[in-house]
C-alpha cells in the first residue's frame, strides 16, 4: 500500500493506492472558499490551512481505506513544483511519517502526478501518448514514452490555461476558481457570439493572454445590466477560444511525432466542451483531473524510492 500526500496549491489531499494501482481511498480537502474572497490562493494562507488539515485528511484516508498505518509500506509526497511554503507542509509531514516507521520515501514531480492520473485502475492508459497537460499553474504538451516520465515538447508563453479560466471567470464576476463556473455558464451562451483571438505563436507553444485582454475590452464596454445579460455568452465564446487553442496544438504534437495516441490530464481536463473536442482523446478520470493524492501514489510506483532515513535532507521545489 502507497500512502500518497499532496500539498502544492489549495488542495490538502492523501490517499492510499497499491502497487498494481487500484484506489483504496482518496481524500481531498479543498481550501478554494478560504482564498475565494481574495480572488485566487493567497500562499500563506494555503500554508497554515494544510499545517491544520493535512493530519486529519491522512486519518481519514486511512480510515477510509480500512487500512491502519502499519499497512502502509511507501509514503509518496509532491516536492514541487508549487507553492513553496504549502509544499513544505507535505514534505515535512511525509519525512515524519516514513521516519517514525523506517519507511522508503518517494519525492514526486506534480506535473508527473497528472500524467500518472491515467495509470490506475480500472482503466490504465499505456504509453506512448502525446499528454496535453493544463491545469492552473502549467499548460504543457508532453511526450510520454513511458510510465517513469515525459518530455516536454510546448509550453505556455504567458498564462496556464486554468489561468485564463480563473481570469475570464474574474472578469466575469463569477467567483474563484472560476474553470467549472464557466464551463457551467458556456452551456447557456452562444459561443459564436463574439470572436475572441486565438494567438498562434511559433512551434507547439501557446499564448493564452491576449485572450484574457479581449474579454476585458469586451466586458468594459457592456453596462451592469447588459453584461447580466450577455454573461453566458461572453462566456461561452472565451472558451471556445480556449479549447480550439488546446485542441489545435494537441493535434499539430500529435501529428508532428507520428501518432494518434491522445491523453489530457489536469483540472482543465474537467472541461466537458475539451472533452467533447477531443473525442479520440483519453481523459483522466474526472475526480482524477483536478489535485489529489491518488495520482502522486500512481507516480511513485514509477520512481525510485529513498531508503530511510536518506530522504530527510529531501527540499521542496517551487519551479521545475
Ligand atoms: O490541476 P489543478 O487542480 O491545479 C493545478 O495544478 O493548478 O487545476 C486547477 C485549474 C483551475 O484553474 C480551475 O479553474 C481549472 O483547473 N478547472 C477547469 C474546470 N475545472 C477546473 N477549467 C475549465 N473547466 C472546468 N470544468
Ligand atoms: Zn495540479
Amino acid at each position: 500500500m502507497i500512502l500518497g500526500i499532496e500539498t502544492s496549491c489549495d488542495e490538502t489531499a492523501a490517499a492510499l493506492v497499491t502497487r498494481e494501482g487500484r484506489v483504496v481511498s482518496n481524500v481531498v480537502a479543498s481550501q478554494a472558499d478560504l482564498h475565494a474572497g481574495f480572488g485566487g490562493v493567497v500562499p500563506e494562507i494555503a500554508s497554515r490551512r494544510h499545517l491544520e488539515l493535512l493530519s486529519p485528511v491522512v486519518a481519514e484516508a486511512l480510515a477510509e481505506g480500512g487500512a491502519p498505518l502499519d499497512e502502509v509500506e511507501l509514503v509518496a509526497v509532491t516536492s514541487g513544483p508549487g507553492l513553496i511554503g504549502a509544499l513544505l507542509v507535505g514534505v515535512a509531514a511525509a519525512k515524519a511519517l516514513a521516519w517514525g516507521r523506517g519507511l522508503p520515501l518517494t519525492p514526486v514531480d506534480h506535473l508527473h502526478g497528472h500524467v500518472a492520473s491515467l495509470f490506475l485502475e480500472p482503466k490504465p492508459v499505456e504509453p506512448p501518448f502525446v499528454c496535453l497537460l493544463a491545469t492552473g499553474g502549467h499548460t504543457l504538451l508532453l511526450d510520454v514514452q513511458d510510465r517513469s516520465g515525459y518530455r516536454v515538447v510546448g509550453t505556455t508563453l504567458d498564462d496556464a490555461a486554468g489561468e485564463a479560466f480563473d481570469k475570464g471567470a474574474r472578469l466575469l464576476g463569477l467567483g474563484y476558481p472560476g474553470g467549472a463556473a464557466i464551463d457551467r455558464l458556456a452551456r447557456t451562451g452562444d459561443p459564436a457570439a463574439y470572436d475572441f483571438p486565438v494567438a498562434r505563436v511559433a512551434g507547439l507553444d501557446f499564448s493564452f493572454s491576449g485572450l484574457k485582454t479581449a474579454l476585458l475590452y469586451a466586458v468594459r464596454e457592456l453596462d451592469a445590466h447588459e453584461l447580466e445579460r450577455r454573461r453566458a455568452d461572453l462566456a461561452a465564446a472565451y472558451q471556445r477560444a480556449i479549447v480550439r487553442a488546446l485542441v489545435e496544438r494537441t493535434r499539430q504534437a500529435a501529428d508532428e511525432l507520428g501518432t494518434d495516441r491522445l491523453a489530457v490530464v489536469g483540472g482543465v481536463a474537467a472541461n466537458s466542451e475539451l472533452r467533447a473536442s477531443l473525442g479520440d482523446a483519453a481523459f483522466a478520470p474526472l475526480e482524477l483531473c483536478t489535485d489529489n493524492a491518488a495520482m502522486i501514489a500512481s507516480a511513485a510506483r514509477y520512481v525510485e524510492p529513498l531508503p530511510s532515513p536518506a530522504y530527510l535532507h529531501l527540499d521542496a521545489f517551487a519551479a521545475a
